[in-house]
């Protein structure tokens, strides 16, 4: 499979994907710039909000950063045509601080905090700002979407869009049917996925959909294994990347996606579906109170160069 599939254009000759030309972002962290590259990249106008400036002009100079990899990757030594890749998709991308300059869009995908009251107060003004055709959908990796989008009245409109770390790289796009999700909301937010490049597939609003409630318990038993002293996590990563073909072992990943966020989305499926296989782990709780939290802090099970 060419790699590069996920990195270029792929533009959906479907009826539904004309309803939505424009895209907003809200979120300027790791998952919403990633977001953002990729619609940039597909030639969608983007806007990404963010409450703090100084985490828009981080997310542009990553933004950048990815799009030369990209842009070199797809142009190999044509330094000219990497440079208009990526001058053209920079110029889609607008930023602001204000959630009303991003509230005209055909679709506004949410990646903010992991915190229902705070997800559901943005939906809830999203829901009031923006005019009625707007499609509404949240990133979220672990909170229920029908819980997040309790309080608007356009649930015909809304849904969840489930991404993958690291978005421009990782081709599965999960698109969450909410309870009252419309069929031509559905439709429209599968060939928009298909449009920036992913492959979607589709899950009801259950704790985890698909891919996290399958990496939860691995996770988990991961970190089990290693607290026993079964065996060391140098070996259980080996394991998994030279016995099963993994990309990364459990302890890697654990660091690459943050120990704060692991032990989050354990926390929240243990608390819907009361399976012990999520119950809380000591040895995680010991390393997120201690701010061992992994790549982003330069420490986790393993230590990094900054
Ligand atoms: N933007 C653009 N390209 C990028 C990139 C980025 N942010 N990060 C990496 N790449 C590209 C590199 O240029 C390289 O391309 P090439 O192979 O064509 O030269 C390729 O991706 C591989 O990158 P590296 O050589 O730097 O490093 P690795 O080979 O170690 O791959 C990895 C890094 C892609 C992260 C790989 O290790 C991997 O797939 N790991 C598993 C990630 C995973 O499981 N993600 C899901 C986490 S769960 C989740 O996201 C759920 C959510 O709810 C939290």
């Amino acid at each position: 499979m060419n790699k590069l599939v996920g990195l270029t254009r792929n533009f959906s000759s479907s009826a539904n994907l004309n309803a939505i030309k424009t895209v907003t972002v809200v979120g300027g962290g790791l998952m919403g710039s990633g977001i953002a590259q990729v619609t940039a990249q597909a030639g969608q106008n983007v806007t990404i909000v963010d409450l703090q400036p100084e985490l828009l002009d981080k997310a542009q100079k990553s933004i950048q950063a990815n799009l030369t990899r990209v842009g070199r990757k797809l142009y190999k030594d044509d330094a000219g045509k990497v440079e208009g890749f990526v001058s053209d998709s920079l110029d889609r991308i607008k930023v602001s601080t204000k959630v009303e300059d991003g509230a005209n869009a055909d679709l506004i995908i949410e990646a903010i905090v992991e915190k229902l009251d705070v997800k559901q107060e943005l939906f809830n003004k999203l829901d009031q700002l923006a005019p009625e055709h707007t499609l509404l959908a949240t990133n979220t990796s672990s909170i229920s979407v029908n819980a997040i989008g309790a309080g608007i009245k356009r649930k015909d409109k809304f849904g969840g869009l489930h991404f993958f770390n690291p978005v421009p790289v990782m081709r599965l796009l999960e698109v969450i049917k909410s309870d009252q999700m419309s069929e031509d909301t559905y439709q429209a937010m599968m060939s928009w996925g298909k449009s920036v490049g992913k492959t979607c597939i589709t899950c009801k609003d259950t704790p985890g959909f698909v891919v996290n409630r399958l990496l939860g318990p691995y996770s988990a038993e991961a970190l089990r294994l290693y607290e026993r002293g079964d065996a060391t996590k140098e070996d259980i990563d080996i394991g998994m990347k030279l016995g099963a073909g993994y990309p990364m072992g459990p302890f890697e990943l654990a660091d690459y996606t943050g120990l704060d966020t692991n032990k989050y989305a354990l926390q929240v499926m243990y608390e819907m579906t009361k399976n012990p296989v999520f119950r809380p782990i000591p040895l995680l709780d010991k390393m997120v109170a201690e701010g061992k939290l992994g790549r982003k802090v330069g420490e986790g099970f393993y230590k990094y160069s900054k």
